[in-house]
């Protein structure tokens, strides 16, 4: 009996010794102790060879023993699993965290975004089409017939001359396109990035962004058109900022006008930006002329309609004041973190 005690003695030891690093060993601690071929049930199996007066003293001391094989066994499994749950259970928390990045929209989809909700709220619809166009879709269906001079205010990248295929100079060609697939009633805003031949500077650059609209209807009056820009300008700007019409030419609309609103950045006292008029244009607008409507199987003498296209970089450069159209495509991370809006 002194050799069974001295077993159950250096098994104890041994258990309570025991580390398990990883779940495979918590397992192997299973087998070799409590498994149907461990040392509990064989050391348990010696009862049979004790004594009958012995049996009641170290039938406890085996019961004993198994309730600590057991215990060890419990203690192993949950240290176990509050590891694999928290593999960061040896982790230094005083360590400084890492610092994420949050990007933030481009200030132009800011106001891009900003704008489209504005017209919105009027129920108009956005209408979005291909950036590579055909010449009719730019220019013939918008009154621009080859030859014609108003061809060159538009400084034109073209990809095949013939047929020619080009890099669409306005979101006009999508108007263009909602014409030939829709019936009036049409109430339209076209946003997307138009292309011109122009040299890179602060004020110009090869690619840029607008938001043309397009509104057709029985008894669509300029009144209708100058109300309709004079709401987005208060939405957009605020109510403060005076607006002002100027007679204006663009081929694909009857009269014509151009919009300009006081200056932002002097209040009208005159800077860089405005050229020191006070004004700053903002976009170009009118009905939409009558050869227009019918290039698409409008009736003229039944519906009539206006149509407006603005520079989104324009719109930008006076509500956030950047004087550099370059910015805009460097996304330098310097420039892009200033924008936290939320649209
Ligand atoms: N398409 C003109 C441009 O890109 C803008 C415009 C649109 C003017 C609609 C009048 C009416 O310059």
């Amino acid at each position: 009996m002194e050799q069974l005690l001295q077993q159950i003695e250096a098994c104890k030891n041994e258990v309570a010794a025991f580390k398990a690093h990883t779940p495979d060993d918590v397992e192997a601690f299973r087998i070799k102790y409590l498994g149907t071929k461990g040392l509990v049930k064989s050391i348990m199996g010696e009862m049979k060879n004790v004594p009958n007066e012995q049996k009641k003293a170290f039938g406890q001391i085996l019961n004993q023993f198994k309730a600590f094989v057991e215990a060890a066994f419990a203690q192993l499994q949950a240290n176990n699993e509050a590891n694999s749950q928290n593999e960061t259970a040896n982790f230094d928390w005083s360590l400084p965290g890492d610092t994420t990045l949050v990007g933030t929209r481009h200030p132009l989809s800011i106001v891009r975004n900003q704008i489209v909700s504005i017209f919105k709220k009027l129920g108009f619809a956005v209408a979005e089409g291909p950036e590579i166009e055909d010449d009719w879709h730019n220019f013939g269906a918008m009154n621009l017939p080859e030859d014609h001079p108003a061809r060159d205010m538009q400084d034109t990248f073209y990809i095949n001359q013939n047929p020619a295929w080009l890099l669409r100079t306005h979101t006009s060609s999508v108007q263009a396109r909602v014409m030939e697939n829709q019936k009036p009633p049409i109430r339209v805003i076209c946003p997307g990035r138009v292309y011109r031949n122009e040299t890179i500077s602060a004020r110009a650059h090869c690619f840029f962004h607008q938001i043309e609209g397009l509104y057709i209807d029985e008894n669509v009056s300029f009144a209708d058109l100058k109300q309709t820009l004079y709401f987005f300008v208060q939405e957009m700007f605020g109510k403060d900022v005076k607006v002002r019409f100027r007679p204006s030419y663009f081929p694909f609309t009857e009269p014509s006008a151009e919009m300009d609103i006081s200056c932002l950045i002097c209040g009208g006292d005159g800077c860089n930006v405005c050229k020191h008029t006070g004004w700053v244009e903002i976009l170009g607008s009118g009905m939409v002329h009558p050869k227009v409507l019918e290039n698409f199987g409008i009736d003229s003498t039944k519906y009539t309609g206006f149509a407006f296209g603005m520079g989104v970089e324009r719109i930008c450069q006076l509500k956030y004041r950047v004087n550099d159209l370059r910015l805009y495509s460097q996304n330098d991370v310097r420039f892009l973190k200033q924008f936290t809006g939320a649209l």
